[in-house]
């Protein structure tokens, strides 16, 4: 968690940390991943057979080991909207007898030639877990059942010997499924109602829970700030063995939000955000609300938040039937690192969070056919995630801030903006990392750092200015690395991201 006290810019800043007052714990799913059949982010993205790049399963070896990096712990598939019309059966099975279908989510052809076999063992070899949507729109619930059994079962079971027959004996042990993607959409092929999904979700997690009960399942919220959230909330979390609910287990077990930030300014775009910090406070309380009104018992596990789908996405420049392929500046890296903070402070809260999209459409990595790009937005998640673990530890931030437009409008009216935002995490190793994005164009600000010990390392990720982008030959955006002995105030540079790192304990 991160206070703030408002100066006026001709203060001088001053950033406490605090290793020893731990918040609360950083759960390793908020760096998950999100890969959907479409554009080029599993054609041509994760998979490329026949590619010299690609390994004896089709799967592009860079990606790979770019996605390891990353140390990618789950990755969310197969959409998004794609998860509209995708009938698992048609993935699975010898390859030149699967069907290729009409796409209705991006108007493409889904030849089905990458299925649940195939995601299975490429998350086997990026050592993640996976994470799995179902059918909302033209699914049934019957249908759902047989993926779940195809994945889980163990007996002898028609799904689990269809799995046996196609060469797994194993069961996979799929966690995380998803009970539908932005079921509330126009765009949605079955668009819902509130009333009609949150009756479909809870009746679908009955059956599901009763076929595997060790299954988290995700309800499908809007952005957080939506009635719809409120009332499916109300709606599903109900207690376990009561009336209302006669089943063993708590039927939901975290609420699903998606956020997509974009400003062709550069101010509104790096606050933008903080809509998502305002929207996880939100829906923490109506998850306590929910709660609250339907009585569930203190000792039921409280469900937390998966924020399935985040990033920086202008869909008028990088539209999603022309593959979303957005080309990302300083600015939008800016943006990431601003909203990587926001996990970091409402850890408490989060129990997953998947950047939207692991490769090629609206990602930080892009292919071609013989190489693959880091954007700006590359290098906040590498570092965040190599470092931002642990525990969120307590910080104070005093300086100025950005008085202008936002985007969303409403943000102006609800949080402050400060110049420099902050977040700060103590990890297992004993080490402190404190998280800085001073999003000013023109000024770097002297600040006095307080609960520094000794020499810190220094990691800073910035460009010539905030238009820049890796997506023309050169990277003119990465992250250098030096040092700082502690001594004096530290300049965090305009248009930048630094990560201080140190041994506390
Ligand atoms: O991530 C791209 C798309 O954005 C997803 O398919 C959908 O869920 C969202 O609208």
């Amino acid at each position: 968690m991160t206070s703030f006290t408002k100066l006026s810019d001709q203060d001088a800043p001053v950033i406490s940390v605090h290793p020893s007052r731990r918040i609360s714990k950083i759960n390793p799913n908020i760096y998950a991943g999100f890969t959907e059949h479409m554009g080029r982010c599993i054609y041509g993205g994760i998979y490329d057979p026949g590619n010299p790049l690609s390994d004896e399963n089709g799967f592009r070896k860079d990606v790979l080991g770019a996605l390891k990096d990353l140390n990618v712990p789950v990755v969310r598939y197969p959409g998004g909207n794609f998860c509209a019309t995708y009938h698992w059966l048609d993935g699975v099975g010898p390859k030149d007898q699967r069907p290729a279908r009409p796409e209705l989510a991006w108007l493409g052809t889904e030849t089905n030639q990458f299925g649940t076999d195939e995601f299975m063992k490429w998350c086997e070899v990026l050592d993640t877990e996976p994470y799995l949507c179902f059918n909302f729109g033209t699914g049934t619930l019957d249908e759902a059942l047989g993926w779940l059994e195809y994945c889980n079962g163990t007996g002898n079971t028609y799904y689990a010997n269809l799995r046996r027959k196609n060469g797994r004996e194993e069961p996979y042990n799929v966690k995380y499924w998803a009970l539908g993607n932005e079921t509330w959409g126009p765009w949605q092929v079955e668009q819902m109602t509130k009333e009609a999904y949150a009756h479909k979700a809870l009746q679908w997690a009955k059956a599901l829970k009763l076929l595997d009960p060790s299954i988290v399942l995700i309800l499908c919220g809007q952005d957080g700030t939506a009635s719809w959230d409120y009332y499916t909330l109300k709606h599903c979390l109900l207690p376990a063995h009561s009336a209302l609910s006669t089943s063993a287990v708590p039927l939901i077990d975290m609420h699903s939000i998606h956020l997509y930030t974009c400003s062709n300014s550069h101010l509104p775009n790096a606050t933008a955000p903080l809509a998502a910090e305002r929207a996880i406070e939100i829906t923490s309380s109506l998850i306590d609300l929910a709660r609250i009104e339907n009585g569930v018992p203190p000792s039921q596990l409280r469900p937390t938040i998966c924020f399935d789908e985040w990033n920086v996405w202008d869909p008028i420049r990088a539209e999603g039937s022309q593959g979303a392929e957005e080309s990302y500046t300083l600015s939008d890296a800016l943006a990431v690192a601003v909203w990587l903070n926001v996990f970091v402070r409402k850890s408490r809260d989060l129990g997953m969070a998947c950047i939207a999209q692991s490769v090629n459409v609206i990602s930080p990595l892009m292919t071609t056919k013989d190489k693959i790009i880091k954007q700006t937005t590359w290098w906040p998640l590498y570092l965040f995630s190599k470092f931002m673990r642990g525990w969120t530890i307590s910080a104070h931030v005093s300086c100025g801030t950005y008085e202008g437009e936002t985007a969303p409008k409403w943000l102006r009216g609800t949080v402050d903006t400060p110049w420099l935002d902050v977040s700060a995490s103590l990890g297992e190793d004993g080490y402190a990392n404190l998280a800085v994005v001073n999003i000013h164009e023109e000024k770097g600000f002297e600040t006095a750092v307080e609960g520094i010990v000794g020499t810190a390392q220094v990691f800073t990720v910035t460009g010539g200015d905030v238009m820049a982008t890796n997506m023309k030959e050169t990277e003119e955006v990465r992250v250098e690395e030096s040092t700082w002995d502690g001594s004096g105030k530290y300049v965090f540079p305009k248009h930048s991201l630094t990560l201080l790192r140190w041994k506390a304990e």
